[in-house]
């Protein structure tokens, strides 16, 4: 199930304090077998309870901190580009990590733009483009045109299209995404960035890590715990950008 529908899941389940109520309204007889299914996986899921408790907008910030804690990659006056945004958890994490409140005076403040097709509800901290496309020319402009200095430290992203359904042909479409960020890394990823992607698994894995070894040093596959083992997504971490040859 997409990670949307668990994010939608969470703010029903918010408005329904009471636990037993919701399980009773949530386990509707009108309700079809897989989504009864479905919802009953939800509510015992750790992470779902985890992400209301710091009242993150999903459980995929805990996918987010756990990569961070174990490979270090979000510092404080970094600045992000949160790829893929909605609802906004990894922004989230992100605003904090790289404390782009301010609220660490000791520290560098950093910068978080998030961009997604959907809309992303305001958060401090973060500059969100809501109804954009990442891979469209003009969105890629505007974000080079927010960012402080034009330049990224770090490129996020947990992009998904909508899944068809044909195992193939989904993992092919987040593939060409993924490819698509990298030329825009090009573009705007500092020497010793870092480019963390989502992908499906699949035959063209090989390619998206082959080219991110030409363009970074250290290029490895992570799985967090918080993604479930039945998910045929990974993760892709690139860092230390090799400074561009002109
Ligand atoms: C799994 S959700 C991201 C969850 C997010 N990381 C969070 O923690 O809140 C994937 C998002 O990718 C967005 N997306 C898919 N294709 C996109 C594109 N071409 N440009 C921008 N966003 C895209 C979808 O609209 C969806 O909101």
């Amino acid at each position: 199930m997409a990670t949307a529908a668990v994010c939608v899941l969470q703010k029903a389940n918010k408005v329904v304090n009471s636990r037993s109520l919701y399980v009773t309204r949530a386990l509707d007889k009108n309700r079809t077998a897989a989504e009864q299914k479905w919802l009953a996986r939800q509510m015992k899921d750790p992470y779902i309870k985890e992400a209301q408790a710091h009242n993150y907008r999903c459980r995929s910030a805990f996918k987010l901190l756990e990569i961070d804690s174990k490979h270090h990659i979000l510092h404080p006056g970094h600045h992000v580009i949160d790829c893929g945004a909605a609802p906004g958890a990894w922004s989230q994490v992100a605003v904090e990590k790289v404390n782009s409140l301010g609220r660490d005076s000791a520290a560098r403040a950093g910068f978080v733009v998030g961009v997604d097709l959907l809309n992303i509800t305001p958060l401090d901290g973060a500059v969100f483009l809501s109804n954009s496309d990442i891979t469209d020319s003009d969105t890629q402009r505007k974000i080079i045109s927010v960012l402080p200095s034009g330049k990224a430290d770090v490129i996020l992203s947990d992009m998904a299209p909508n899944a068809t359904g044909i195992r193939d042909l989904d993992h092919q479409r987040l593939v060409n995404m993924c490819l698509s960020l990298l030329e825009l890394s090009q573009r705007v990823l500092l020497p010793g960035g870092t480019f963390l992607c989502k992908v499906w698994d699949g035959s063209e894995i090989s390619l998206v890590r082959d080219r991110l070894r030409q363009r970074f040093q250290d290029v490895r596959t992570v799985k967090p715990k918080a993604s479930r083992m039945e998910s045929a997504e990974i993760y892709l971490l690139a860092k230390m950008h090799k400074q561009q040859k002109h």
